[in-house]
């Protein structure tokens, strides 16, 4: 009897804490990995760029065109170059563009 008493209570708590995790990521606004995803993912797959392969998320690409903090990505999203469609601030605002440009760092290395 006991024994099933801690088996519910340790099921609740592990619920709760799906629940908790669940709250905190929508708290802190969309995530980047799921925005980058929706946005990116098609032309950069893996980090890749399909349709010009000096311009990767790779740090090594990022690096030698000079496209190293979050701020150069998002100014790259706004202004692209050649080949990729531009994000707008009403299409992708500042907030979101963020989340993706630190999924982007912290992923592609
Ligand atoms: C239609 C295809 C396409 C989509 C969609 C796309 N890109 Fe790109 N991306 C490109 C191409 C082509 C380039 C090379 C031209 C340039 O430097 O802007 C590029 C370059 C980049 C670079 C510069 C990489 C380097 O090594 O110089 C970054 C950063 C980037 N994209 C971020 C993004 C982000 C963030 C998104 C989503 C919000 C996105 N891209 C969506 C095609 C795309």
């Amino acid at each position: 009897m006991k024994k099933a008493v801690t088996v519910v209570a340790l099921v609740v708590a592990l619920c709760c804490m799906g629940i908790i995790a669940a709250v905190d990521t929508s708290a802190a606004g969309k995530n980047g990995e799921a925005l980058f995803k929706q946005y990116c993912q098609v032309c950069h797959p893996n980090g890749g760029n399909i349709i010009n392969a000096k311009k990767t998320l790779s740090k090594k690409d990022r690096d030698a065109n000079n496209i190293k903090t979050v701020d150069d990505i998002v100014r790259n999203m706004r202004k692209p170059g050649p080949g990729m469609t531009p994000f707008s601030e009403k299409a992708v605002p500042d907030g979101d563009a963020k989340a993706i440009a630190r999924y982007i760092l912290k992923t592609f290395k």
